[in-house]
This record gives structure tokens, C-alpha cells and sequence, in this order.
């Protein structure tokens, strides 16, 4: 990966680190730092702080720390490249790339070169659209006559295009200027021939489409009455692509982050006049199915995600698309609710008939992913019947395998297991070992796996007490020690004081006398800086095992449970040394390359073996 690090400070120094931060986590501003709960590690009382200064976080209790790069790969669990790309993106920077060819690297400077003046392009019949609806005493009556002020109007930069065949000829120097045709304004006969053009949106209110840096990108076109098609759209050019752009998220921005979520509804109207009403947190999907990129895209800038429908069967049919694209993405942190009006209305309707107030009652009430997947899953069945009962579980099959991996997923799992009538397991043995480890699986990683679902922060045994479980199971049963390999000896004997220098003596202990029973170490022991631990874990463990729960003692068994004990320190010490990398990412050049290896172990040893 050949990123100049010159490039990566920039970066850096570009991203505002508080803000990112505050995405995903609650901060305080005390004195000069922010300070929130820890997103790495639970806790009650906040030791998580961002400095703005240093553009830098760090975790006081489990010692994470970086900047804003290392934040997304840590916490979002994005690649190194996806990270340094979404932040290039989210300030306006292009992502050098040294590893292309000198080919490459020109071709992609003209394209570059190409979209920025088709921006200019865009822009330009964006202005010329806004003045022209100022003299327009018809379409401003009709947006007048559907309730939107002048004042949002503006916000949203709307325009007029007027009728006739070549206003835009008026609008640009040269109307046969290629890249009129390219960004999709004027549309051209065969061959190109100049004679043949004409605009592509006449006599239509026009919404200008910008992308999240606020460059005018494409339009859609409203008619002023009846006539058909409703809407014209900019067709799918260098700087416009349906399935990636959402209308209105540039100007919702901010009120996304206000208001801790955002709405996404199916049009340019609903979210104007949301925007008008108080529901600046609306955006909508233009005129095609909500996909993964919308999604994906949406939690760059929030974890909660409300889909609004229409209240007929295309609307119920949008929702199925959408919780589809919304499937892979919903991690345990993350929110997805699909919000269905009441037949006959859309957003825009609704709130001007019923109020804002309704609407928000309409939104707090949506309707969680969990259960619109099992409605979903259940359509059609008849679960009265062992054979309505098989067709939920393989119209669930699909739907529970996007998720990723997490606690709602295993909830979801015995959810459905329940409306089946079979018991979990066998749910999961019929959905096959696929099911149950699909979001583990690399190839799934490399591809589908969205980000977020990477590191998992369960609450897990804290360092120490693996460690003490190691010692314990070693100090009681020192035969163990011959079925360790080196790498597990040095692993164990490199741990922090007291529980390294004891393991590393009791190796010693071993090699010298053999496996001796607790009772020959004792003597030993006295003295040593570790002796009060020795003692105390063996007589935790002379506590007398009641009838009912034996200690099992016989090797296989502790050998197992000492592997896996092992195996979670060893992923402690990788993650320390993956956070250590982390930390000097953009300013230490080999950092990187040690964070991937690190990253690749960690992954291996992450991966249940199956
Ligand atoms: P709707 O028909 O629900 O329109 O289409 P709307 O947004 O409520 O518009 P108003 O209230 O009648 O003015 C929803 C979206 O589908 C796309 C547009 O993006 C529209 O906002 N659409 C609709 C088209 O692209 N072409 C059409 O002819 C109709
Ligand atoms: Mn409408």
C-alpha cells in the first residue's frame, strides 16, 4: 500500500476527529477534551477521551488509542484503504495512489478533471433554474399551492426550467459543448447531431440533486399538473448514480446528527416538506429500490436508520428491498425501523393532514428490523401446518444468513426456531455449518461484509482472570506443560507480572523435577514475589467441588480448556499490539504493515474452527 504519509497527515489534520467520534459516541466537552463511555470496552463512568488539538483518542481504562483512521478500523472495522478513502471523501480529498500505472494515474486525473466540470456544468443550469422560477408566477403557485414556503424552497435550491425546446442554449456559451449531453441536460439525435439537441427538463419544477460535498450532481423534474411521466431524472452519468445517491442528505446532515437518526423515504417532495415541518433529517432514495450502497452510505452518518413507506403494496414492496440491502449492515449498535403509513399517503401527506406531531408518534412507533424480518419470512405461511411452518423457515433462511454475526442475529435465530416448532439447534444444523458461520467466513469478508460487523466488543473475561485460569490449570495440573508448544510457553511466560514470572518459574519447575503435585511446588514458592498469587489460586481451587458438579480433571478435558484459555490471551495480546499499531498509523510508515499482520493473525484466531 504505497499512501505517501505526507498524504495521511493531511488527512488527518483535514478530519475533524471530535466529530467523527461524536458519530458514534456520546461526548462531553471537558476543558480542552471530549470525554464519552468507551466504545472499545464497557464501562459505567467515561474514560474515553478525543483530544481536538492532537486529533487523537485515547481509552484511560483499556488503552486504545489513535486517530481518526485507527477509530474506523478499530470501531467500524473497516479496511485500512476503505478507511482512508472514506475519510479522503468526506473532506474532498482524492486518494493518491503510487502503485498505479503513469497511465492510470492520467486517466484517473481526467476523470477527475471530466467530473469537475460537469459539477460546473450542473451548477450552472442549477442557477439558472432557481432565477427562472422567480419569474415564473405558475410554478410558483404550485409549490405554493402544495404548502412549501419560499424560505425551503431556497434551502433546497429549487428551480423552474421553462417550457421550450433550447432554454439551456441561452444558459451556456456553446449548446453543442459536449458535456451538455454528458451530464445529462440536453439530449442528442443520432450521431450527436447539434441539430437534433434539445433540454431534457422543460417545463418542470426542478430539484437539484447534490452529492454529500453539496456539488450539484443531477435533477429531477416535477410537472406542473397531471401530465405523465411525474418526474424526469437525470439519467446515470460520470458524477450521478442512482443506486449511491440519496436526495437531500446534504442538506439533512446535520439534523441526522441532531436528531440521532436518519428517515428515508421514497420522494423529493416528502422530503422537502418534511424539511419544512421539522423533519430536516429526511432523505430520499431516487425513484429506485433503496440499496446496500444507500445504506451503507446512511451510517457513515448515523447509527439508527428509519425507512418510511407509502401505505399501498409498492410501498410494501420497497420495504422488502430495503430490509434486504439493510440485512448485512445491522450490527448490535446499529438501528434499522421501517415506518408504514396508513394507506393512501406518503410523508408529505401525512404530516400535512395529521401534524408533526402525529408523524413523530408514527416514527417512534416504526417497526424494528427483528420483526419485520420474521413478518416477512412468515408472508404466505400458513403455521398451523408442518408444511407452512418448512416454508417460513426457508424464506428465513436467506434473511437471517445477511445478518452479521451478533447478538441479534443468535436471538433472531431462536426466535424463528420457536414460530418453526424445532429446537435451535436443529434450525441451525438444517440451515447447515454455512449458516451458523457465514459471517465468519473469508470469503464472505472480503466481499459482502460490511464494516461494522468486523470487531466484536462483547464483555469478556478480562485479561487477568485468563490469566489466572491459566495458572491456575497449570499449577494443579503441570503435565499440561508437555503438551504446550514453545511459541504457547513463551506466550505465557511473557505476561504482565505476577502471572508471567510465576508461569515462567513453574516451567522451570518442570523441566528440572518433572510434574510434581501442588504440594512439592509449595515449598518452592516461599518467598517469591508471586507466592501470594500461587497460593491464592490453588486455594481457590481446594475449595471441595460439590457431588452434583465434579471437577472434571482428566487431561483431554483441562487440556482443551487450557488451549482455549491460551488462545483468548493470545488474541488480548494481539489486540494490545494491533491497538499499539493503530496508534501510529499515519505517522509510523511500517505500522501499517505490522497492523495488517497482526490484524490477519488475529483473524485466524477469531475464525471458530469448524
Ligand atoms: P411518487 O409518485 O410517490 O411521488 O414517487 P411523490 O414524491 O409523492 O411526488 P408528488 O407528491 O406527487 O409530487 C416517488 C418518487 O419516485 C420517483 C421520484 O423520485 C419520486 O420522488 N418517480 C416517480 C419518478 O422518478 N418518476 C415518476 O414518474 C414518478
Ligand atoms: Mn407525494
Amino acid at each position: 500500500m504505497a499512501i505517501p504519509q505526507g498524504f495521511l497527515q493531511d488527512l488527518i489534520a483535514r478530519v475533524d476527529v471530535v466529530e467523527l467520534i461524536g458519530r458514534h459516541v456520546q461526548l462531553k466537552k471537558t476543558g480542552a477534551n471530549y470525554s464519552g463511555l468507551c466504545p472499545f470496552h464497557s464501562e459505567k463512568s467515561p474514560s474515553f477521551t478525543v483530544s481536538p488539538t492532537k486529533q487523537f483518542f485515547h481509552c484511560f481504562g483499556c488503552g486504545k488509542s489513535g486517530d481518526a483512521i485507527g477509530f474506523l478500523i478499530e470501531h467500524s472495522g473497516m479496511g485500512f484503504m476503505e478507511a482512508v478513502e472514506d475519510l479522503a471523501g468526506s473532506v474532498g480529498m482524492v486518494v493518491p495512489d503510487d502503485e498505479r500505472s503513469p497511465q492510470d494515474k492520467a486517466k484517473a486525473q481526467a476523470e477527475r478533471e471530466r467530473q469537475t466540470s460537469l459539477f460546473d456544468v450542473l451548477e450552472k443550469a442549477a442557477a439558472a433554474y432557481r432565477s427562472q422560477l422567480k419569474a415564473a408566477p405558475r410554478a410558483i403557485d404550485y409549490l405554493k399551492g402544495r404548502g412549501l414556503s419560499g424560505d425551503i424552497a431556497k434551502r433546497f435550491g429549487m428551480g423552474y426550467a421553462p417550457p421550450g425546446w433550447r432554454h439551456l442554449a441561452s444558459v451556456y456559451a456553446d449548446y453543442a459543448d459536449a458535456r451538455l449531453v454528458e451530464s445529462g441536460m440536453v439530449i442528442t439525435g443520432e450521431e450527436g447531431d447539434a441539430d437534433k439537441r434539445y433540454d431534457r427538463f422543460r417545463d418542470r419544477i426542478m430539484f437539484p440533486i447534490r452529492n454529500v460535498k453539496g456539488e450539484c450532481i443531477g435533477f429531477g423534474g416535477r410537472v406542473l399538473g397531471d401530465d405523465k411521466p411525474k418526474y424526469l431524472n437525470s439519467p446515470e452519468t460520470p458524477v450521478f448514480s442512482k443506486g449511491r445517491e440519496l436526495y437531500g442528505l446534504f442538506e439533512a446532515r446535520q439534523a441526522i446528527r441532531d436528531a440521532g437518526y436518519a428517515l428515508v423515504t421514497e420522494g423529493y417532495m416528502d422530503v422537502v416538506a418534511l424539511a419544512q415541518l421539522g423533519f430536516e433529517q429526511a432523505v430520499a432514495t431516487l425513484g429506485t429500490a433503496c440499496t446496500t450502497d444507500h445504506v451503507r452510505k446512511l451510517f457513515r452518518f448515523t447509527d439508527s436508520v428509519v425507512f418510511s413507506f407509502d401505505g399501498d403494496t409498492a410501498g410494501r414492496r420497497a420495504a422488502r428491498k430495503a430490509l434486504d440491502a439493510a440485512l448485512p449492515w445491522a450490527t448490535d449498535t446499529r438501528s434499522v425501523k421501517f415506518l408504514f403509513l396508513p394507506p393512501e399517503h406518503d410523508p408529505d401527506s401525512f404530516i400535512r393532514t395529521h401534524g408533526a406531531e402525529a408523524f413523530a408518534r408514527f416514527v417512534s412507533d416504526a417497526t424494528p428490523l427483528s420483526r419485520f424480518l420474521i413478518d416477512s419470512a412468515r408472508e404466505g405461511c400458513d403455521l398451523s401446518s408442518a408444511e407452512g411452518r418448512a416454508l417460513l423457515a426457508s424464506q428465513a433462511k436467506p434473511l437471517w444468513q445477511a445478518l452479521p454475526d451478533g447478538a441479534l442475529k443468535r436471538q433472531l435465530l431462536g426466535d424463528i426456531a420457536e414460530l418453526v416448532q424445532l429446537p435451535n439447534r436443529e434450525l441451525q444444523e438444517l440451515w447447515g455449518a454455512s449458516a451458523a458461520t457465514a459471517a465468519y467466513s473469508p470469503e464472505r469478508a472480503a466481499s459482502k461484509r460490511p464494516y461494522a460487523a468486523l470487531p466484536k466488543r462483547n464483555p469478556r473475561t478480562s485479561p487477568s482472570s485468563r490469566a489466572d485460569h491459566a495458572c491456575r490449570l497449570l499449577l494443579t495440573e503441570p503435565q499440561l506443560w508437555q503438551h504446550l508448544s514453545a511459541q504457547d510457553h513463551a506466550l505465557l511466560g511473557e505476561l504482565p507480572a505476577p502471572h508471567g514470572p510465576l508461569l515462567a518459574w513453574l516451567e522451570g519447575q518442570v523441566q528440572e523435577h518433572g510434574p510434581l503435585s501442588w504440594r512439592a511446588w509449595r515449598e518452592g514458592l516461599r518467598g517469591q514475589a508471586f507466592e501470594a498469587l500461587a497460593v491464592k489460586l490453588a486455594s481457590d481451587l481446594a475449595e471441595p467441588a460439590t457431588e452434583e458438579d465434579p471437577v472434571s480433571t482428566n487431561d483431554r478435558g483441562s487440556l482443551e480448556e487450557l488451549r482455549s484459555v491460551l488462545n483468548g490471551l493470545l488474541m488480548e495480546q494481539l489486540e494490545h499490539q494491533k491497538s499499539e499499531a493503530i496508534a501510529s498509523i499515519s505517522s509510523d510508515p511500517s505500522a501499517l504493515k505490522r497492523y495488517q499482520e497482526l490484524d490477519v493473525l488475529w483473524r485466524q484466531l477469531k475464525t471458530p474452527k469448524v
